[in-house]
């Protein structure tokens, strides 16, 4: 972490130069992620004064089909603090043309007519993935489509571990989440670490296992990965405290208000819940157990007193986001 390097160079060897990021292969190897962590930590020290204008002219649109807090701000943030400038679509399902049929395709096209970079999430990857490749004129950074990959988020929660335990091979994370079928920000997750040859553990139910696909290209890539399911809650505590990393992966999208979905999500929320004494356990035997979240949360999955040790990283992640998001549009963007 102490190595110099310029920001050229690190520009340079990320290869995303007028490219979208639409998954995890968008970093061939973890050399590119490295360089995209090293223009992240020369641009951090700039995120609280204001920024650097280094993409003047250049316009961002950020257009969000699902619901978002940190994704969408955070772009915008990080686009405003390179100089740069947004146009946002927050509502597209209510105030775009789509609303009378336009289609996704169209609406990609229309939108690079204006601006020199798309932020996007859809709910349906399938459409989300085609529309871009149809109609995208410009880069688009996904930041999330369906259950398939959240590349923004993965490349937040690599750097904020390679900020924390300054690397990253070696590590092992455990992803406990009934669903780990539908959650894109773990197969990003799992495509990132393999990378680094850090391991993965998978901590789910049989109902919610990652799908076949995730499994193949993760074997293709040699990846350090264990899926372990249907465990009991004295099982899942006990390896949770072996690892370095609890990644929480938002299973909990509310609390369901029908049956028999509403115990269903208690029964779980039982399992899966983190409490202090997985951590505390882990910490009378010399080990610090870091817990990590891409937000949002709910209560029923963990204890907010976590907020208050060491322990916790997601505030970290989310302060983290911005030079890292600020680095993505930047690698993209520079020199274009
Ligand atoms: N982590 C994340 O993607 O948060 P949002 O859904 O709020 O964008």
């Amino acid at each position: 972490m102490t190595k110099m390097f310029s920001l050229a160079d690190s520009l340079e060897r990320t290869k995303l130069r007028g490219k979208s990021i639409l998954g995890m292969d968008a970093f061939p190897t973890k050399n590119e992620l490295e360089a995209l962590f090293e223009v992240a930590s020369y641009l951090e020290p700039y995120v609280g004064t204001g920024g650097l204008n280094l993409l003047p002219g250049k316009v961002m649109a950020t257009v969000f089909f699902e619901a978002s807090t940190r994704t969408r701000l955070g772009f915008e943030s990080a686009m405003q603090r390179l100089g740069g400038r947004i146009i946002s679509e927050a509502t597209p399902m209510i105030t775009s043309r789509i609303t009378v049929g336009e289609t996704l395709t169209d609406t990609l096209k229309t939108i690079s007519k204006y601006v020199h970079i798309i932020g996007m999430r859809h709910k349906d990857a399938d459409a989300a993935y085609k529309a871009v490749e149809e109609g995208a004129e410009v880069p688009v950074i996904t930041g999330g489509f369906g259950g398939r990959e959240h590349p923004v988020q993965t490349c937040v929660d690599l750097y904020t571990m390679w900020r924390t335990f300054g690397r990253i091979e070696g590590l092992t994370v455990v992803i406990p989440g009934p669903e780990i079928i539908t959650s894109r920000v773990s197969h990003s997750l799992a495509y990132g670490l393999a990378k680094f040859g850090a391991k993965t553990i998978f901590a789910t139910e049989s109902s919610g296992k990652a799908p076949d696909y995730v499994r193949e290209k993760l074997k293709a890539m040699n990846a350090k990965v264990e899926e372990v399911v249907d465990l009991t809650k004295d099982q899942l505590d006990e390896l949770m405290g072996k690892s370095d990393i609890i990644y929480m992966p938002a299973w909990c999208r509310g609390i369901p208000e029908k049956e028999p979905e509403k115990t269903k999500f208690f029964e779980w929320a039982k399992k899966y819940y983190i409490g202090l004494g997985v951590l505390e356990k882990a910490r009378e035997k010399g080990k610090t157990v870091y817990v990590m979240h891409p937000l949002p949360r709910v209560e029923p999955e963990m204890d907010f007193n976590i907020d208050k040790t060491k322990n916790a990283l997601y505030w970290d992640q989310v302060a983290l986001s911005l030079p890292v998001r600020m680095a993505m549009i930047l690698s993209v963007l520079w020199g274009t």
